[in-house]
């Protein structure tokens, strides 16, 4: 009823005496700018202004709420340009319908954080990106827009591109790891995911690459820190995946919470409108993260909530999102002669043309139908795939004398642990919040569904995640003696990581380390499944039992997909995209460090005035890009198509790779470089390429990387972006560890 209402009042004044026919015909021919200049004729500032801020509802709450009063009555007052944690075609009409009432009939953009689905819970971010697979990568993204946009939402919160080499860091759980290269591409594959065609169909939503910038380097882990970094570690390392989000067309960007070097991200200037605005060419709008806006007076940044109005428009922030500085205060600020209206335009042109993008001034409800909801939302495909990515995700850590993958001919077979029956843990953080997880597959529901009768499957809880009793061991011990094998399903709660979560103590919680080393006592064969949204510290664990799955938060169909592991169904590929550390000491922790100018041996303390600890080696317990298969691979025959490379040229790599097993697998093989000399000192090694592939048993592949002048550049003392001539050390592996070929070029 309401369609077209608005669009036409703003051309109806604008074309003046043309017949509506007419009108119509001009007003098809309009290019979005122009449309959109002919709505901000007709709005008054304080209309501009509502269009700048953004609330959330009260149905889910994902921050602390401000008092903003009646959000109904602004919104009919043409105060309110989005809303997030409105969710559901429903819900979303109904609340559209209250911003139909206004002057201007100008329709809300719903935003919500779909992280890692909607309905079906897709494993957890840093999960996915343990698969190395760009494609599943996409497709998960893809599926989370395809339902959350048939739940009449126009714009998720995601992806989140910040790089961490910090695993207390609770929302490491949220991004692509610690590397800028699988970062870069990740960033790529999730907008192009969830933004599909980019051109407004009704199966796509807004992507929004956050949380810029540098949030991820918040100091000690602890969430919302300060961050310092020099001007080179942020363009080399943080800065990257948000260039490739926009180079992948993101229609949004979020910023952070953090200060970075003593400015916070949020009226940061040089962040908002010179890098990204300016230097990027970025044309989609900049929303705050929650409440940041006004926080900048805790940070002691700004006087008041009008200052940091003022401070964020000026820096580029264009949406205010549960911060009450933009509204209350931007009208005062442009008559102050303090904010110029050009600013406040710009902010607004930007969030209008997203509006028409999406085809929400021909139809605001056009996201809103209930019956492709119903569909989208209960698609068997979207199982399917959720299934096939938990299992991509899944990283074998361990598994001496081959114990896994089980045999199906076990008799009696124990699941013990507090996670092993866990539905909600299962989903992760940032799942949508569902009324009841009851699809979510457990994993003693997964084993259930693959053993035939043949197999007895017995189970225990042992105790809780974060108990202290040890009153449910002597069950669990009773189970285990009467089994063949013992699978212990060990971790973290969901809520244990993710926003607000980081911890100084990343060991496993509670006395399950205790479970373990009980369970181990009875000398039955162990699988231990670790499920976490971190890296976690477990050095006992890791040097006692054989066989170890890191299986993370792998959603709705997590139980089925560590079934078709344990069992063999499938055969894990994952690779870890996080160094896990010995402890918590050695955290920051990356493979790609400087080698410093007293290295210390990797695995050596007695080293004297060496670059490491005393009580602890420096190496990782687990390195960047390690994970096993259940069968081998051997890397061979390694030619260079010449030693040396002039500037422009390119030297083409190859090698081959063998199935050197008896099952068919996937491996990623890894290609690092290093600048064995440079103005600015180089890491030790540094991930320039990958190939992931299958390869059925005794098949052999020929692998090529291409090495060009863009592989060799880094900032360089004048920070420009340029490689320079000398020696490049060549390495190819199956981790930044396990490097099985080298050789060495010379750039001229
Ligand atoms: C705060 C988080 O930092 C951000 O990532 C999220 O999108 C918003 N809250 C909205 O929930």
């Amino acid at each position: 009823m309401y369609k077209c209402k608005t669009f036409m009042l703003a051309t109806l004044l604008v074309l003046g005496s043309a017949s509506i026919a007419q009108k119509k015909v001009i007003a098809t021919k309009k290019t979005i700018d122009q449309r959109v200049d002919s709505v901000m004729k007709l709005m008054t500032l304080e209309e501009k202004i509502g269009q700048l801020n953004q609330y959330s509802s009260k149905d889910e709450v994902t921050g602390p709420m401000s008092d903003n009063g009646s959000r109904k009555q602004q919104l009919v007052a043409g105060k309110v340009g989005s809303m997030l944690n409105v969710r559901g075609a429903e819900r979303t009409r109904k609340v559209q319908e209250q911003a139909m009432q206004s002057r201007l009939r100008i329709p809300l953009l719903f935003g919500q954080d779909v992280i890692h689905g909607y309905k079906t819970t897709f494993p957890i971010p840093l999960a996915e990106v343990a698969s190395w697979d760009m494609q599943a990568i996409e497709m998960g993204s893809r599926i989370a827009a395809i339902e959350g946009a048939a739940a009449g939402l126009h714009w998720t919160f995601a992806p989140m591109v910040d790089i961490s080499r910090d695993p207390r860091w609770g929302r490491v759980m949220e991004g692509a790891g610690e590397d800028t290269y699988l970062g870069s591409m990740v960033a790529k594959a999730r907008v192009k995911g969830f933004q599909g065609t980019n051109t407004g169909k009704l199966d796509e939503m807004l992507a929004c690459a956050k949380h810029f910038a540098a949030y991820g380097a918040a100091a000690g882990g602890r969430d919302y820190n300060s961050v310092d970094v020099s001007e080179r570690t942020l363009w080399e390392v943080y800065l990257p995946p948000f260039k490739a989000a926009v180079d992948a067309g993101a229609a949004t960007f979020m910023n952070s919470f953090n200060d970075i070097n003593g400015v916070p991200a949020t009226g940061n200037k040089y962040l908002q409108r010179d890098i990204l605005k300016e230097k990027w060419g970025f044309k989609g709008f900049v929303v705050s993260d929650w409440g940041s806006i006004s926080e900048m007076v805790d940070h002691g940044y700004v006087k008041d909530k009008k200052d940091a109005a003022l401070s964020a428009l000026s820096a580029g922030s264009d949406m205010d999102m549960e911060g009450q500085a933009y509204l209350p205060h931007l009208a005062t600020l442009v008559k102050e002669g303090k904010v110029p209206v050009a600013l406040i335009d710009d902010a607004v042109k930007r969030i209008l043309r997203k509006k028409f993008e999406l085809g929400l001034f021909d139809d605001p409800f056009r996201f809103s139908n209930e019956a492709r909801e119903q569909q989208q939302l209960n698609n068997p495909q979207h199982r399917i795939a959720a299934r096939e990515m938990a299992e991509k995700s899944i990283v074998l850590m361990k598994n001496e004398k081959n114990i896994l993958p089980l045999s199906k001919n076990i008799k009696k077979l124990a699941i013990i642990g507090p996670l092993a029956k866990s539905e909600e843990d299962m989903l992760g953080f940032w799942n949508v919040a569902w009324p009841d997880n009851s699809d979510v597959v457990t994993q003693y529901e997964g084993l259930q569904n693959k053993l035939g009768n043949n197999t007895e499957l017995l189970y225990a809880q042992g105790c809780g995640i974060t108990d202290t009793s040890r009153a449910g061991f002597a069950e669990a011990i009773a189970a285990a003696l009467q089994a063949e094998v013992v699978i212990v399903s060990v971790g973290e709660a969901r809520d244990m990581s993710g926003e607000a979560n980081s911890r100084a103590n990343i060991h496993l919680p509670g006395v399950q380390e205790e479970l373990l080393k009980a369970i181990h006592a009875t000398g039955k064969p162990i699988v231990v499944l670790i499920n976490a949204g971190r890296p976690l510290v477990f050095n006992w664990t890791a040097d006692n039992v054989p066989a170890i799955l890191y299986t993370w938060w792998l959603g709705s169909e997590a139980g089925n997909a560590i079934a078709n592991v344990l069992l063999g169904d499938y055969n894990p590929g994952g690779k870890l995209p996080m160094t896990f550390p010995r402890g918590e000491g050695q955290i920051p922790i990356h493979y790609n460090y400087l080698n410093t100018g007293r290295p210390s041996p990797d695995n050596d303390t007695h080293a004297r005035y060496r670059s490491g600890y005393i009580d602890m080696v420096k190496s990782p317990k687990y390195a960047f890009g390690h994970g096993l298969s259940y069968t081998t691979f051997t890397y061979s025959n390694l030619q260079m198509s010449k030693p040396t490379l002039a500037a422009n040229d390119s030297i083409i790599v190859q090698f081959t790779l063998t199935n050197s097993g008896k099952v068919a697998g996937e491996e990623v093989a890894q290609l690092y470089l290093r600048d064995e000399v440079a103005s600015v000192v180089r890491p030790v090694k540094e991930l320039k390429d990958f190939t992931k592939l299958m390869l059925q048993p005794g098949e052999s592949r020929t692998i090529r990387f291409v090495i060009n002048k863009e592989k060799l550049s880094f900032y360089n003392q004048q920070l420009e972006w340029a490689a320079e001539p000398g020696t490049f050390q060549l390495m190819i592996g199956s981790a930044s560890n396990d490097i099985r070929l080298q050789s060495k070029f010379e750039l001229q």
